[in-house]
């Protein structure tokens, strides 16, 4: 029987049959030869994913001063029913990620259409032809419970098993740099001896030419700048590998106007990535308690962020939203902790602040889910036959990235308190998630397992029109600072949902008129870290009271 793999959008591919494969490596030699005749370089980027897609295209577009490409790019994708469709959709120039960066469908369509120098392909036998193998493979932290990040363990499989077939496969003369965040020490502690056992196998007894350089890829409208022009650190396992990434990078990257930053070992680019991120996660969690403060203090976190933030020093201060989503936040700590346990072998506890930033960030969206309850409450409506729209379903604003966003969690935590829920993004045109909750992310990864009651939620479907999203509604909550969001007025949207709402301001969406208008028309309103909401619910009554008094 054959089997069929299913891009976002329903298009249907047929997997490759066995036969198939011979005649795919030949067709990849034939092109090669040309593209070697040309003098380019041939890069195989392993995985196409979010970072593997799009950097496959920046490496593609590479060109010398006289505008002549300098690489050959052939995207490598395992042929799973779940991804094998990204590799025929690229190679009809089409890309396999969606993105807010008008520059992505521009860039890979003339690469592969114009430039002619992407393709993308399903078998390993491409390593073989390969003078760079870059490897974009996930690399995951595998969380046994919510809110506990040291219960868990990193899950190396897909990047063990690339790495395997790269050993089995490349020459002895291809470099090999894996871009894909590690545990730090996977480099020359997994990745060296697995590559080098396989060339071993095959009679090879040169050494492999390894390097590390992680990716500060964001989704968004910069997606491409966030991999071409910006600063990358790397490191290579002797100095040969570190000569041939810095060539490489210098090559593909704007490292004219972003300098690459070369560190001595493979481990400290790794670390600098989890660093980085532990930095970013903890820096958001700090505010966690200091926004419970705000709410049951009468202050306005906001206001007093923006206060701080004028100072220099502070400026990097962010307000944390309802939970830490995207892929790297919530996962890459974990991979620091694992790594100094299970790669180093160390048995003491010396992470503290780390996991505890990563506890606090994957839980802070719960509270979300008390004060619409709470809200609803004050209004005489139970929580439990309560119609709730969340308004924005992505883990940041004006993407359409949902990966751990902070809205999966409001929306199972409130459906197992009994609510009915409604989402409007429009960003987001299916919330796998929910749509194909029992395999995406799969099955041992998504956030389904740690709540009750959730299998009506793969019926969820997001509402692209306001209006309808809004109609009969009890309470609204604000999610994601999206543009859309941020001009709605209070008169249109209690008229659009035919009454009353509690509303739940979780990112400052509301300015203090919006808020006192709400309560002039009789809503209630909280919000996460905004505790003078209170302040401003008595002076609309209090002026209510004087009204009625003359
Ligand atoms: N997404 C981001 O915003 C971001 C930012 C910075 C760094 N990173 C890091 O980059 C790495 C990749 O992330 P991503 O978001 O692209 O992940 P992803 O899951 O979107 O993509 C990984 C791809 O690799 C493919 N794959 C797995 N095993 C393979 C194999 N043996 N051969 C060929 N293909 C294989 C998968 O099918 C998938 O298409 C991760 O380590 C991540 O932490 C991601």
């Amino acid at each position: 029987m054959p089997e069929y793999s299913f891009s976002p959008t329903g298009a249907k591919f047929k997997l490759p049959e066995p036969e198939d494969y011979p005649k795919e490596f030949d067709r990849l030699k034939e092109v090669v030869s040309k593209q070697k005749a040309l003098g380019r370089e041939i890069v195989v980027v392993m995985g196409l994913g979010f970072v593997g897609a799009v950097m496959a295209a920046v490496v593609a577009d590479a060109q010398d001063e006289k505008g002549n490409p300098t690489k050959f790019v052939i995207g490598m994708q395992r042929p799973s029913t779940r991804s094998y469709w990204k590799t025929p959709l690229l190679n009809l120039g089409i890309p396999p990620v969606s993105s807010e960066d008008p520059e992505v469908p521009v860039m890979i369509s003339r690469c592969v259409k114009e430039k002619k120098t992407l393709i993308a392909t399903y078998t390993y036998d491409a390593l073989k032809l390969a003078d760079v193998v870059v490897v974009d493979v996930q690399c995951d932290y595998l969380k046994e419970s919510l809110g506990n990040v040291r219960e868990g363990q990193a899950d190396m499989k897909a990047l063990e098993e690339s790495l395997e077939v790269i050993g089995q496969n490349i020459p002895p003369e291809t470099l090999v740099l894996i871009e894909t965040t590690v545990a730090p020490g996977t480099t020359e502690q997994v990745a060296y001896p697995i590559i080098k056992k396989m060339l071993r196998k095959r009679g090879i007894e040169s050494d492999p030419l390894l390097a590390h350089s992680f990716e500060r890829v964001m989704p968004g409208k910069n997606y491409v700048a966030s991999i071409r022009d910006f600063w990358r650190v790397c490191s290579g396992m002797n100095e040969e590998a570190t000569r041939r990434v810095v060539k490489f990078l210098k090559e593909v990257i704007n490292t004219e106007k972003y300098p690459l930053t070369v560190l001595d070992r493979p481990i400290e680019s790794e670390t600098a990535k989890i660093v980085e991120n532990s930095f970013r996660a903890t820096i958001l969690a700090f505010l966690d308690e200091w926004s419970l403060f705000a709410e049951r203090n009468g202050v306005d976190l906001i206001k007093v962020i923006n206060a701080i933030k004028v100072r220099p020093t502070h400026n990097n201060m962010i307000f944390p939203g309802p939970g830490i989503g995207g892929y790297c936040l919530p996962k890459d700590g974990g991979l620091g902790l694992w790594a100094y346990r299970h790669i180093h072998g160390f048995e003491d506890e010396i992470f503290k602040i780390t996991p505890m930033a990563i506890d606090i960030n994957d839980t802070r969206a719960l509270h979300v889910a008390q004060l619409t309850r709470d809200a609803l409450r004050n209004m005489g409506r139970p929580i439990a036959s309560a119609e709730v729209l969340v308004l924005g379903a992505s883990y940041r604003e004006d993407v359409g990235d949902t990966r751990y966003s902070g809205s999966e969690l409001i929306v199972r935590r409130l459906t197992e308190m009994g609510a009915e829920l409604r989402v409007h993004d429009p960003y987001v045109p299916h919330w796998w998630e929910f749509e194909k909750q029992d395999e995406y992310p799969a099955s041992s990864h998504g956030l389904k397992r740690f709540f009750r009651g959730q299998e009506k939620l793969k019926d969820l479907r997001v509402e692209q029109d306001l209006a309808k999203a809004l109609n009969g509604t009890d309470a609204v909550i604000f999610a994601v600072r999206h543009k859309h969001y941020l001009n709605l007025d209070p008169d249109e949207m209690v008229k659009m949902a035919g009454g009353v709402i509690a509303i739940i301001d979780c990112f400052g969406v509301l300015d203090d008129n919006k808020i006192r208008r709400y309560f002039e028309l009789g809503c209630e309103v909280k919000g996460l870290g905004r505790g003078h909401v209170k302040r401003i619910k008595d002076q609309v009554r209090e002026r209510k009271e004087q009204k009625r008094c003359f």
